[in-house]
């Protein structure tokens, strides 16, 4: 079984394809043929080894990677959620070690695997299972009544812009940053006011908002810096762990997606969502999986609209699926073309 993974952390460079032992799906656990992968920010922390304390990887090889999208080739004892085998579905992983999405083959927790909204490519739902609950589980810890304000940063990216689009689901009025570029981006999601994003982003949300917005959740790092967007005693959410500064009753929680992953029925109403139009799944591009180390530069550069998605197949060496691509090939049923 073949994967991308790193066997020394280090550069984009250090992704290689690695031989995996296969594993069968045991009580519980769905297996995969899995066809597409996303590339994500911890992706870039699992190759440099952000998370670990040695030089090397634990298990010979780190395998990044977060959700997937796939074919069910097995299914375990007592598995409950009705998923068949040649089911086309998505999910989403709790990486570690050789266990992470870059791979032909994985074995998941059933309740971490839905179906692939209905019209869309495996490529496409790739982008959302991860993604999607990380800004469910956002707005879950916001925890705002309808028709209060919800503050977004970093709302072109994936995370942000999932947590507009969930957030107008959930009637709540959404302010958000952007660059110029990608006011009419957001402004599509469904934010109902945007500000320029930089330096004075606070300032900008508290000019539109003078007693300061509800709640705000933090995609894009802002950290201390935008705390003064929110009205006392508001709810703020890190996404990248900050514990906020204890300063003016702020209520600040940090979203772990990995306590959401075997949250099926949430997993399945994003898919809903998805097919109701209420969502969208966003592919910036797509890549062979032998060329992980190109989306990993691509990504890290950034100014990525949309995810970056590697694509897995059977029977084709990594390095030869640029072909497939070039002439454009059906994943599920739909036509995917790399983008010149
Ligand atoms: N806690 C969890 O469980 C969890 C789960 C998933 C993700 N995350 C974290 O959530 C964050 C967002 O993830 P993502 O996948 O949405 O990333 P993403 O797609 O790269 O989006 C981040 C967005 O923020 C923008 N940005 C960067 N610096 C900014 C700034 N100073 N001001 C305004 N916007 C800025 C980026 O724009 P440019 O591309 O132009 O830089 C990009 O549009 C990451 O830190 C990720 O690690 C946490």
């Amino acid at each position: 079984m073949r994967a991308i993974g790193v066997k020394e952390y280090g550069g984009p460079e250090m992704l290689e394809e690695v031989d995996l032992p296969a594993e069968g799906a045991g009580p519980g656990k769905v297996r995969l043929r899995v066809t597409a992968a996303t590339v994500n920010p911890a992706d870039i922390l699992a190759r440099t080894g952000a998370y670990e304390a040695a030089g090397r990887p634990e298990a010979y090889v780190d395998v990044p990677g977060l959700e997937v999208a796939g074919v069910v080739t097995e299914v375990g004892a007592g598995v409950s959620t009705g998923v068949a085998v040649g089911d086309r579905v998505m999910g989403i992983v709790v990486r570690s070690g050789t266990h992470g999405a870059y791979r032909e083959d994985i074995v998941l927790p059933a309740r971490s695997v839905v179906a692939v909204p209905a019209g869309a490519s495996d490529i496409e739902a790739a982008t959302l299972p991860m993604n999607g609950l990380t800004a469910l589980q956002t707005l879950d810890l916001l925890a705002l009544s309808p028709g209060r304000v919800l503050a977004v940063t970093g709302a072109a990216g994936a995370v942000g812009g999932y947590v507009v689009q969930l957030a107008k689901v959930a009637g709540l009025t959404v302010a958000a940053d952007a660059h110029e570029a990608d006011e009419a981006l957001v402004r599509k999601l469904g934010a109902d006011v945007v500000v320029r994003r930089g330096g004075d982003v606070a300032e900008r949300f508290r000019a539109a908002f003078p007693d300061g917005v509800d709640g705000l959740a933090d995609a894009a790092r802002l950290d201390a810096a935008i705390l003064t967007a929110v009205r006392d005693g508001g709810a703020v959410a890190s996404l990248r762990g900050f514990p906020g500064d204890g300063q003016r009753g702020l209520q600040v929680a940090r979203p772990i997606v990995s306590t959401y992953a075997e949250e099926w029925e949430k997993l399945d109403s994003l898919r809903r969502l998805a097919e109701e139009g209420k969502l969208s799944l966003r592919v910036a591009d797509t890549y062979p999986a032998g060329e992980a180390a190109e989306a990993h530069r691509r990504f890290e550069a950034g100014g990525v609209r949309g995810r970056l998605v590697l694509v897995l197949r059977d029977r084709a060496p990594f390095s030869g699926w640029r072909s497939y691509l070039a002439q454009g090939f059906s994943v599920g049923g739909r036509s995917e073309r790399r983008a010149p």
